[in-house]
């Protein structure tokens, strides 16, 4: 049994060795390439910083990684010369002889770990501050409130135009700081736009607060980051991040009420559905649907993603979200809604009016 191996062993063990190492590379690979979700969004986005809140703190996580690699290679570098020195070394010399060398490198080892430490503190401290207030005042101030499992984004009025909340997709103009007071309508959870900030906790009954910056357009996701529950990883969101003229045309048609629908019969007949059914829970501005605990949906169809970014948004899958709710996002507070096929294209047609 425990002879030398056999050709057989050998060349089983080389074919499994092989294997290893294949599957070692492949996920070494895999680790190197970008990393995409199903919509196409980068997975790796905590590595880059898109703004001056998140740079400060990407540069310390780079430093503190390197810091700690470092240690691991220096450490394991010294354990393997001793080992090298002490199997070079005749038997009856391998007691230690004198405890000074080796006090010596102990005392060298903690004083160079102490200093190094201490740097890291540090460059944390220094970090913290920098990113804890921006350097100009906010132009513009967001209240996000985080429910089981979706996120309420309110804007203050402005300019003469009225307040107005939208669900999951947060506008901020580029270049300028957006001061965000968070709120939780249930749990604790926590606002993370890994590109733009860290993360933030939203706490029942507290009033917290973080502040973004996004230095060019674009679309930084955004993911709750706590453990809230069961659909805590499908409780993610988007910061849309626009010049000033595109801001200001998103927010005054936000703030816009919905067109009424009129002359279109299907619609009308959905929208007397919407009303029996989805009202008590959702609002649409400029009707009597004025839920409030679950997402304004007076603007639907201006959203890149719904249900908190499990689904992207199409007429389908805006149909097959309210027939199935709870089969894409069990325990979800949306219940399921069973839809005759009539009833589903009359409330298809009116959602469709929902720019
Ligand atoms: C009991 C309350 C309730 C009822 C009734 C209800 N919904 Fe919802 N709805 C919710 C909640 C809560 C969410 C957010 C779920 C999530 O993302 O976890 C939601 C999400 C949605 C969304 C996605 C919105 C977005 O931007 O993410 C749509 C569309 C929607 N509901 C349509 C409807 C329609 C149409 C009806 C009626 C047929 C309806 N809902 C009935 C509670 C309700």
């Amino acid at each position: 049994m425990h002879g030398r191996p056999n050709n057989a062993e050998r060349s089983g063990a080389a074919a499994r060795a092989s294997r290893a190492m294949a599957a070692s590379a492949a996920w070494t690979a895999a680790l190197m390439a970008p990393h995409r979700d199903a919509r196409g969004a980068p997975l790796d986005y905590f590595l880059h910083a898109g703004g001056p809140a998140a740079a400060p703190s990407m540069h310390l996580g780079w430093a503190l990684a390197a810091l700690s690699m470092s240690v691991i290679a220096i450490i394991a570098l010294l354990l393997v010369l001793a080992i090298a020195r002490r199997r070079r070394m005749p038997v009856d010399a391998r007691l230690p002889q004198d405890e000074t060398v080796a006090l010596r490198w102990i005392y060298a080892g903690t004083g160079i770990s102490s200093v190094a430490l201490f740097a890291a503190l540090a460059y944390t401290l220094v970090t913290l501050d920098s990113v804890a207030a921006p350097s100009r005042a906010p132009a513009l101030t967001l209240t996000v409130t985080a429910y089981d499992w979706w996120w309420k984004v309110d804007y203050a009025e402005a300019g003469g135009a009225p307040a107005f909340s939208v669900a999951n997709e947060i506008h901020i103009p580029v270049g300028t700081p957006v001061k965000i007071v968070l709120k939780s309508a249930d749990v604790i959870h926590a606002f993370w736009v890994p590109q733009l900030a860290g993360k933030t906790q939203t706490i029942p009954g507290q009033i917290n607060e973080q502040w973004i910056e996004a230095d060019a357009p674009g679309v930084y996701r955004g993911q709750c980051s706590q453990f809230c529950g069961a659909q805590h990883a499908h409780m993610a969101f988007e910061v849309v991040a626009q010049d000033a003229a595109a801001f200001d045309a998103w927010r005054r048609e936000q703030a816009q009420p919905a067109v009424r629908v009129t002359a279109d019969a299907l619609a009308a007949h959905g929208q007397e559905l919407f009303q029996a059914r989805c009202a008590g829970c959702h609002t649409i501005r400029g009707t009597e649907a004025n839920g409030a605990q679950a997402p304004d949906l007076t603007h639907l169809n201006s959203r890149r993603l719904i249900a908190a970014g499990a689904l992207t948004n199409t007429p389908g899958h805006q149909l097959d979200w309210i027939r199935h709710a709870q089969r894409i996002k069990p325990d979800s507070l949306m219940p399921s809604i069973a839809l005759t096929s009539s009833e589903a294209s009359a409330l298809s047609a009116y959602l469709a009016t929902l720019h």
